[in-house]
């Protein structure tokens, strides 16, 4: 079951109960003006749909609803459980989040639960049930939005039972169970050993240093934790509404709290909020870094980006505005990686509470401003891409997306500030988009064969299952590069013994003995005439060739950057963070290597072009100019946003985008 695409979907998240009916009325007219089609309703609306536990004030929400439908909105309708009404504070404190240091929070804000706590299960699933028949059959509902952004985590009682229960899953019951765990945990350090389940607690405020196998169990946990109170929400739903579609929204761009993979092949469209953090290419760069995550969450399905902001970039410590046109632009980049949405944080900017200040479609400053006409002009364009829905995008080079390395980072003492997974990850998937090359992400133990390439920044922890599947994988054929500290731990964070990494030593024919950490700021020269930072390793080739080796520093002589043939195909180890033209310039010689090519050969750096595929050999080939100047592009077919044909040459103006629905000309 997938959400059905009868166009793309545009609008977003729709709060009428911050506002009286007379704007209602307004938004009515405004949602038409700006061809708004989808509204995502309800999302933090507990308090006002169940004012008293177990007493439900509908009639609003039936007006809303009614409305929409009759201008001809869909709706997308949200279990309301990401903010408790107070009531339920006062009702059930023991369900109230309790900090690593014990500290137990109360409400005045939102995602203040814990979900652990049976009270909170049985409160959510009820309003759950309580909405699905409700609104079972009602003609605008398209699709169930559980809860917001899954995430919130806690330390208290409830979420300790349960963490002792998927432990007892994990490792088994009982004596065998316990000493499995203690085996798992290495509790032989430190004196940690467990004589009792009951000692087995989530990892609380330590004294010293925690136990990192402790740890990353306990972020495991919480993963498959939030996705059963997903499921109990959604099975809810399902008896009553079985043909309507499910999905939750997923927090990027960092927010690394679930296991995505799991998460993908629960719900039945994945969706992503998606928030810009920097200005500049890095921000055009995420958001394909978002796109390719999503799709591939999704198993490669059409999925939507549920909220982006109007006109919002959160840099750092300030919050820069869009500039014009910049949202055009960067919808288009969610829809060329296969979104079949352009939905917002939100339709009408709040006149109240924490995000007064947030962006939205229609501002404080009301429909007679640069957003809200911006807004309207996009809106027209989406309408005109409507065909794209359903189509997909294929790619023939893959990063691994791996959660267990993301946490295992966070753990690491030795992981020198700044070094993060997901930079990582976010870093290499750069320098594919700025080659040109459209990438999926991928498991370490996933369908790796389908690519020809497979990038493994900081994939520090690898299972055994893992192991194996890089080891055929390159065996077979494929061409692998792995990072630093790669492969150094296995799925229990316990280290891979005898040189990393661990149990692919043959693979990339080296073998790694030390690792060398660089002082902030400091850089190694390299051999060929390249540098590194952050990080440095002592490693032999056995077997690999040396493509760089480092040229000062108490590593000068050894090899830095090896590459080594085996089985079919070729394995690369990079032993040192390479920024910026260093990076690109090792990614054109590896995707060279593997025959990967760019989406359209020779295009300009900054012009990303991307292709959509439908049934029938039908495909759009959608390009963004994200440059100050015109830049050229081979194509042929119908330019979707002008309607003009275009013969073999099209010409995208600066800042601009275009959509061809390709004629076969153009393809190469
Ligand atoms: C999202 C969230 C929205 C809103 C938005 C602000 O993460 O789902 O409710 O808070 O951020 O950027």
């Amino acid at each position: 079951m997938t959400a059905k695409p009868a166009g793309l979907w545009f609008g977003g998240d729709y709060n009428p109960e911050q506002w009286d009916e007379k704007t209602w009325a307004a938004d009515g007219e405004l949602m038409r003006r700006a061809r708004v089609n989808t509204a995502t309703v309800g999302v933090f609306a507990w308090s006002l749909l169940e004012p008293e536990e177990g007493r439900y004030e509908f009639g609003w929400l039936d007006e809303v609803l009614d409305r929409l439908h009759r201008g001809g909105v869909r709706v997308i309708l949200a279990t309301p459980t990401a903010s408790p009404p107070p009531w339920f504070t006062l009702a059930h404190p023991d369900a109230m989040p309790v900090t690593s240091a014990g500290t137990r929070l109360w409400h005045g804000s939102r995602d203040t639960y814990c979900a652990a706590a049976p009270a909170y299960r049985r409160a959510a699933r009820r309003i759950a049930g309580e909405l699905a028949r409700r609104y079972a059959g009602h003609p605008a509902l398209a699709l169930w939005h559980v809860h917001n952004e899954y995430g919130t985590v806690c330390w208290c009682d409830h979420a300790a039972a349960a963490f002792r229960c998927w432990l007892r899953d994990r490792y088994g019951t009982g004596r065998r169970g316990l000493a499995a765990l203690n085996d798992a945990w290495g509790t032989a350090f430190w004196s940690q050993r467990y004589s009792d389940w009951e000692q087995v607690l989530p990892p609380r405020a330590t004294q010293w240093l925690p136990n990192p196998s402790q740890l990353l169990d306990y972020r495991r946990f919480w993963s498959a934790e939030l996705l059963a109170a997903l499921r109990e929400q959604r099975d809810e739903i399902r008896l009553h509404t079985p043909s309507v579609p499910v999905t939750t929204n997923f927090m990027l761009p960092d927010y690394q709290v679930l296991d995505a993979w799991a998460w993908g092949s629960e719900i039945d469209v994945v969706a992503v909020d998606h928030y810009l953090d920097s200005p500049g290419p890095e921000g055009h760069a995420d958001i394909a870094f978002c796109g390719d995550r999503a799709r591939s969450w999704g198993d490669g399905r059409p999925w939507l980006l549920m909220e982006q902001a109007a006109s919002l970039i959160y840099a750092g410590d300030r919050n820069l505005a869009k500039e014009p046109g910049r949202m055009l632009r960067d919808s288009m980049g969610y829809l060329a990686r296969g979104s079949d949405s352009v939905l917002f944080f939100q339709w009408r900017a709040s006149p109240a509470g924490a995000e007064m200040l947030h962006a939205a479609m229609v501002p404080h400053a009301g429909p007679d401003s640069r957003v809200f006409r911006e807004v309207a002009e996009l809106g027209r364009v989406v309408e005109r891409l409507g065909e794209v829905a359903g189509s997909t995008v294929a790619a023939e080079a893959a990063v691994v997306w791996d959660a267990d390395s993301a946490w295992a980072m966070e753990n690491q003492r030795f992981t020198p500030a700044g070094l993060s997974y997901v930079a990582e990850s976010r870093s290499w998937h750069g320098a594919l988009w700025r080659a040109g090359v459209v990438s999926d992400f991928v498991p370490a133990d996933g369908n790796l064969p389908r690519y020809r390439l497979v990038l493994a920044p900081a994939l520090c922890l690898v299972s055994d299952d893992g192991i194996a599947a890089l080891r055929e994988y390159v065996a077979g054929g494929g061409h692998l590069v792995m990072w630093f500290f790669g492969a150094m731990a296995d799925s229990r964070h316990h280290a891979r013994l005898g040189g990393t990494p661990g149990g692919l030593l043959d693979v990339f024919g080296i073998r790694v003995e030390e690792f060398c950490p660089l002082p902030d700021g400091t850089r190694v020269a390299l051999s060929n005439g390249e540098s590194g930072a952050v990080w440095s390793e002592r490693l032999r080739a056995d077997g690999a060739e040396v493509v760089a080796g480092y040229a000062d520093g108490p590593l000068a002589g050894l090899p830095a950057i090896t590459r080594n043939a085996f089985g079919g195909g070729v394995a690369w180890y990079v032993s040192t963070r390479l920024d910026g033209d260093a990076a690109d310039r090792l990614t054109a010689r590896v995707l060279a290597g593997a025959g990967v090519r760019p989406v359209v050969a020779g295009a300009p750096p900054g012009l990303e072009a991307v292709r959509r595929h439908g049934d029938g050999g039908r495909s759009w080939l959608f390009v963004l100019n994200h440059t100050g100047h015109p830049c050229p592009v081979a194509a042929s077919g119908t330019e979707l946003l002008t309607g003009r044909a275009v013969t073999g040459l099209l010409e995208v103006a600066p800042g601009a985008v275009a959509v061809v629905r390709e004629d076969g000309a153009g393809r190469a």
